[in-house]
């Protein structure tokens, strides 16, 4: 197993635990919500990596599939290796499709891993300030520093199961919220890429 964290291209991660996510087996890409709520991790996925023409270089998304036949898999995907953009959750359901059957996926992975090994490798390589757990309840998104890199850790549809949350916060991770309405994964993955990507832009009024 080599995860991308030690790359020097990683600025943003973001992992999100996908409680009932197939893990294998044959795959309808057009029909990822009956694999176990495929469509969650599909949207995130676009939402983590995808661009208008192009997919983020600096960022790598992971998805920990918990779903049968053979839990965990964790869903590795860097932007910077995809030799296509994948512009809609059926690639999405494709690259999945593909990896499930073995094949060979250029900047796609899939390890035998489970969220907290993966998380914990995470807090090894960034340390516990840069990686991050969104929660509705957690303090303000606006104390989140956006200087260098940074992981974030999200729930699918179901959220982060108790147990899980709190071995986060055993860890010393910080919480962050972006208020108290709870807002789809895919949506949050968004809005905090707005946000990291406006703090490389130049003031708009100089
Ligand atoms: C649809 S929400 C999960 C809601 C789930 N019903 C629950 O009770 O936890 C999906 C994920 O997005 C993130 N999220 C959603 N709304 C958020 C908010 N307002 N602030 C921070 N993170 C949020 C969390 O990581 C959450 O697990």
């Amino acid at each position: 197993m080599d995860l991308a964290f030690k790359s020097l291209n990683v600025e943003r991660v973001f992992i999100v635990k996908a409680s009932l996510a197939h893990t294998g087996g044959k795959i309808n890409a057009r029909a990822l919500a009956s694999h176990g709520r495929l469509d969650v991790v599909a949207r995130a996925m676009l939402a983590a990596l995808s661009l208008r023409t192009s997919n983020r270089s600096d960022t790598v998304f992971c998805a920990v599939l918990e779903g049968p036949p053979r839990p965990p898999v964790t869903v590795e995907v860097r932007g910077w290796e995809l030799r296509y953009s994948i512009k809609s959750e059926e690639d999405v359901g494709d690259l999945l499709s593909r990896l499930f059957s073995g094949h060979h996926v250029e900047g796609a992975y899939a390890w035998e891993i489970g969220f907290k090994e993966l998380v914990s490798e995470l807090v090894r390589e960034f340390g516990s300030k840069k990686v991050v757990y969104l929660h509705e309840a957690g303090e303000d998104i606006s104390n989140l520093s956006l200087e260098g890199k940074i992981a974030l850790l999200l729930g699918d549809h179901k959220g982060i199961d108790r147990e899980t949350e709190a071995w986060i916060k055993s860890l010393g991770l910080r919480w962050f919220s972006l208020g108290p309405q709870p807002y789809f994964t895919e949506h949050c993955i968004s809005f905090i890429n707005y946000l990291l990507d406006e703090r490389t832009r130049l003031p708009r009024h100089l």
